[in-house]
């Protein structure tokens, strides 16, 4: 018996195992519309048995976008691209969700393996918003671009451009929806009070800085519908003084939780160039975080950062740390990660393989 190959019921959706892929940006979008790249990447690992897809970080509005080649669902055209690759996952058994979001001022970027610097206007980039003025990297040379401090109407314009993503992911044929709150992009910037020094209604004490999240959610979910999971990625941690602890993010996500969400995604850092890396070897840190998160709130969790071996998101499963193992990077080495896990740990793969693949496995 397997904890990792249990299915997993969250609403009226059924993961047929415990393997997730983390949002992963592909920086190979046109105009923020899908391409073939996207069937090939989405596809492998549905192919796989991954039981949870998570697209990529996909911008609400184009000044949200982390680089010109990211993904966008702030028109039709968009949908249209996207829906054929949805529909395909799910015809192999994955359930595909998305990941909407804004990188606020860490957008306007270069892709990183163009340097990923902060484009200038004139060259490729755009204006770009915060909770202040203040640039993410004062003393680099990378991102340092100045973003305009958001007015309220400007955030209340946001969370309306939110809610049109998430009804455009339900077009698009997503089945679980995720709002990115982490990695130091726009609504983490707000919640952290690393960044985030406003003195208005939506700064200041827990309740100002989480506003424009917690509201944000709450509207998204009024239109997302009730049988389908919505989720939040959070920086569980910021890892430097000053910044948000795990403690924090409990009251967080028991906020969340009460507002409808079902699901946590606990990533961690990104908020300002000395907090450490959404990306990297030190995720490792964050099952554990993950853990005392669902712990303390029951909520259902997905924990993310160095799972790569079978044995590990096992116990991971099987011990109570997560409900769902993710799996970013490890996707990238082996799309067929979960074929390989199951086979790893004895598991029959049939039931978690499209028949063109699973009904040769012995
Ligand atoms: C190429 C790449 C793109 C990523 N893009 C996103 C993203 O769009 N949204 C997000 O929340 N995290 C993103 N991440 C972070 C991953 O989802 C994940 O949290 C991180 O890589 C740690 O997990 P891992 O050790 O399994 O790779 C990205 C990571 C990589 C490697």
């Amino acid at each position: 018996m397997s904890a990792l190959f249990e299915p997993l019921k969250i609403k009226d959706i059924t993961l047929r195992n415990r393997i997730g892929m983390g949002p992963m940006c592909q920086y190979s979008s046109h105009d923020g519309a899908a391409t073939d790249w996207h069937m090939a990447h989405i596809g492998a690992a549905a192919m796989g048995g991954t039981g949870l897809i998570i697209a990529e970080a996909t911008a609400v509005t184009p000044d949200g976008r982390i680089t010109p080649g990211c993904a966008g669902l702030w028109n039709d055209a968009q949908v249209a691209a996207i829906a054929p690759v949805n529909a395909f996952a799910k015809s192999c058994g994955a359930v595909i969700g998305v990941q909407i979001g804004h990188a606020g001022r860490k957008a306007s970027a270069a892709r990183p393996w163009d340097g990923g610097a902060h484009l200038a206007d004139d060259n490729g980039g755009w204006p770009i918003v915060g909770p202040t003025g203040e640039v993410f990297d004062k003393d680099g040379t990378r991102l340092n671009k100045a973003p305009t401090a958001m007015s309220i109407a400007d955030i209340h314009a946001m969370t309306a451009s939110f809610v049109a993503a998430a009804k455009r992911s339900l077009d698009a044929g997503y089945e679980m929806l995720e709002i990115h709150g982490a990695h130091g992009y726009l609504l983490h910037s707000f919640f952290t009070p690393l960044v985030n020094t406003r003195t208005d209604a939506y700064g200041g004490d827990f309740e100002g800085r989480s506003r424009f999240m917690r509201d944000t959610v709450a509207a998204v979910r009024e239109v997302w519908p009730d049988r389908l999971p919505l989720a939040v990625r959070l920086s569980v941690t910021d890892w430097i003084d000053g910044g948000l602890t795990i403690e924090d993010n409990i009251q967080m996500a028991a906020a969340l939780r009460d507002l409808g969400v079902d699901m946590i995604d606990c990533s961690g850092g990104g908020a300002t160039p000395a907090a450490r890396a959404s990306v990297g070897t030190r995720t490792a840190d964050q099952v554990g975080l993950a853990a005392q998160l669902r712990r303390e709130t029951g909520v259902i969790t997905a924990a993310v950062g160095c799972i790569t071996d079978a044995k590990q998101a096992e116990k991971i499963i099987a011990s109570g740390q997560a409900d769902i193992a993710l799996m970013a990077r490890e996707h990238l080495r082996d799309p067929h990660v979960a074929l390989r896990m199951a086979r790893e740990l004895g598991v029959d793969p049939k039931p978690h393989l499209p028949q063109q693949y699973g009904f040769y496995m012995g």
